[in-house]
């Protein structure tokens, strides 16, 4: 009997510590998730580079931020690309719901199946990396 109940207690422990990472992901921290998607825009993915525009001498224009602007890099020469000029607003990701958002940065297909021009980077980040991009772009909605 004590071994039944043993083993059973054992094997509830082993179940709790091998779902506690998923669990973590699920219920997941939003302030954890919003502060990890807003250091990929910036400093990985660089969303905000292109998704951001700039005053006279190149700064990003903070008032702006992620409200979309002319592309500040110009299609290389002698290439046939075609080229996107502007890039949109992302704050809030207007017209894409969540799942939209992971997939075009899962994927790199839009909700309407397009690829997005170049230089719109044709992503494929992890799943969890996108929801964290995407719980941060809706949270400046
Ligand atoms: C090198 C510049 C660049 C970077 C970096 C970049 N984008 Fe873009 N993005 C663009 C351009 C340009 C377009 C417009 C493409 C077009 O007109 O087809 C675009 C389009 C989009 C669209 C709209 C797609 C559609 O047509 O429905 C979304 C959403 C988007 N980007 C999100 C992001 C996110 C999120 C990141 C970072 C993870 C990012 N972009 C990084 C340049 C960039």
């Amino acid at each position: 009997m004590t071994k039944v109940l043993l083993s059973l207690v054992f094997s509830l422990m082993t179940w709790w510590l091998a779902t506690a990472a998923d669990r973590n992901d699920k219920v997941g921290n939003i302030e954890d998730g919003i502060s990890r998607g807003k250091y990929l825009v910036e400093r990985v993915a660089m969303c905000v580079q292109c998704h951001t525009p700039r005053n006279h001498t190149g700064e990003l224009l903070e008032t702006r931020y992620l409200q979309g602007g002319p592309v500040p890099v110009s299609a290389p020469p002698n290439f046939r690309i075609d080229w996107a000029y502007k890039a949109p607003a992302i704050a809030g990701l207007p017209g894409y719901t969540i799942q939209d958002g992971i997939k075009l940065l899962t994927e790199g297909i839009t909700p309407d199946g397009r690829v997005p021009k170049a230089p719109m980077p044709k992503f494929r980040l992890t799943r969890s990396d996108a929801e964290a991009v995407v719980t941060y772009l809706k949270s400046l909605s």
